[in-house]
């Protein structure tokens, strides 16, 4: 049955990657960037907190399962050298998740400016993330 199975999961995932669809963590990060998208337009808002906290909350969850997939980029690399590009990718989400943590804490205080200044933050860390590990 396995042996099935196997060679069946793998035509469909070299097909996925034919045809353009999304990798598992292309889903995620589109997941990541509609919250974050509506988050930016609410961000300073005190008003908006419980929805703000909300999409937080969507940003946490996909960056946790964000952390445990690999970059596509990761295919590239030299055989010795997967282990500490994986590696590289995990302290830089986490490094991410800890500001989201930051960003969750200013807006459950109301502390609007605080909430400006570390969604900055993650703007950086997506920038950098992307440049160290997302293709073009
Ligand atoms: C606010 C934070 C972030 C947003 C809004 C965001 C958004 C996105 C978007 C829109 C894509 C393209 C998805 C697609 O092609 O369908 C993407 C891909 C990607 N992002 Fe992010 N991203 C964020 C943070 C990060 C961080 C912190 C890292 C790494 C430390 C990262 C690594 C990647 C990688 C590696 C891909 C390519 C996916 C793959 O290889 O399968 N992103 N991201």
């Amino acid at each position: 049955m396995l042996k099935k199975l196997i060679p069946f999961a793998l035509v469909l995932t070299l097909g996925a990657t034919a045809f353009g669809e999304d990798s598992p963590m292309e889903k995620e990060m589109s997941a990541m960037n509609k919250a974050y998208k509506a988050l930016k337009k609410t961000v300073a808002d005190p008003a908006s907190k419980d929805a703000n906290l909300k999409l937080i909350a969507e940003i946490k969850k996909t960056t946790e399962t964000s952390t445990k997939m690999e970059p596509k980029t990761t295919a590239d690399q030299p055989a010795a050298g997967k282990a500490a590009y994986l590696e590289k990718f995990k302290a830089q989400m986490a490094a991410f998740a800890k500001e989201v943590a930051t960003l969750e804490a200013a807006v459950t205080a109301g502390n609007t400016a605080a909430a400006e200044a570390s969604f900055a933050k993650l703007n950086d860390l997506k920038k950098k993330g992307h440049e160290d590990f997302k293709k073009d």
